[in-house]
């Protein structure tokens, strides 16, 4: 793929071995992060959501990622229906998706993702988090149970941000142990760790906001943690943020 004779508008690329971490893939065609809000109430991978993923392994996917999935039993969740890898139960629940993924020989990454400021629905708390204190624009999705606009977070305090980095490392331990290839930290589509990077979302003046260095600091050092504990294999997804991109 690299040097001149590599042609941008060929789709050929799309059917190469490629390395993947340490292994090699059969071509480049993995699925995307996408939210379906089809697990149980309290956060549980389903038998439907097994076949779901399944079916992209079984059609030759070379890698897939789970749609976001809430890291810790406090702020994170942001959606009616969307499964979680906060217990003990939600890992024994992946593992009848990752163990149908794996009969195809696919790996498969859970995408970890904190609501920050657009939690739509949490059945842990009513309150939600964020860098700064700033009302999400838009309103809430009915699907994801939310309702109307979004209310005011949260301004969080350091303890907040301690306890979500380590969320998201329980988080990546807990994924290994549900069978999961890696963990992929959603940093995109104006989330929590977004809404750091991003600057009219946080107005901090401490070692978090400001300058871009700091605004990095709490996504990169929640990576850097899950590493240590993973098999090493993390993603971080980040987009830049238009107004229309929010939430997806
Ligand atoms: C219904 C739906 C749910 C999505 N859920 C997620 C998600 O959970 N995590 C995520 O990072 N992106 C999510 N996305 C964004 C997709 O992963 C993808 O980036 C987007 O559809 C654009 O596709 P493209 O990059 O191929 O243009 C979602 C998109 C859709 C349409």
């Amino acid at each position: 793929m690299s040097g001149s004779n590599y042609d941008r508008t060929s789709l050929d690329v799309l059917f190469e071995n490629t390395a993947l971490g340490d292994r090699n893939v059969e071509n480049r065609v993995g699925l995307s992060p996408m939210t379906r809000v089809s697990a149980t109430e309290d956060g549980r991978a389903t038998s439907e959501m097994a076949d779901y993923y399944a079916k992209f392994a079984d059609g030759g996917f070379s890698v897939l990622v789970t749609e976001g999935t809430y890291p810790d039993d406090a702020h994170s969740q942001g959606y009616a229906n969307q499964p979680g890898l906060a217990s003990q139960a939600h890992v024994e629940a992946w593992q009848g998706v990752t163990e149908r993924v794996h009969g195809a020989n696919t790996p498969i990454l859970a995408q970890l993702m904190h609501a920050g400021a657009l939690v739509q629905y949490n059945r842990y708390t009513d309150e939600a988090l964020a860098p700064s204190a700033v009302t999400p624009k838009g309103e809430q999705l009915e699907l994801y149970g939310g309702d109307g606009t979004f209310p005011t977070p949260q301004e969080m305090t350091h303890e907040d941000i301690e306890t979500t980095k380590q969320g998201f490392v329980d988080a990546a331990q807990r994924a290994e142990a549900a069978g999961f290839d890696g963990v992929e930290i959603h940093g995109a589509n104006g989330y929590l760790l977004d809404e750091f990077l991003t600057d009219y979302t946080n107005d901090r003046e401490d070692e978090y906001g400001g300058p871009i260095e700091h605004r990095v600091a709490l996504p990169r050092r929640s990576a850097q943690r899950s590493r240590r504990c993973d098999s090493g294999r993390i993603r971080r997804r980040c987009s830049p943020l238009s107004d229309e991109s929010q939430g997806s």
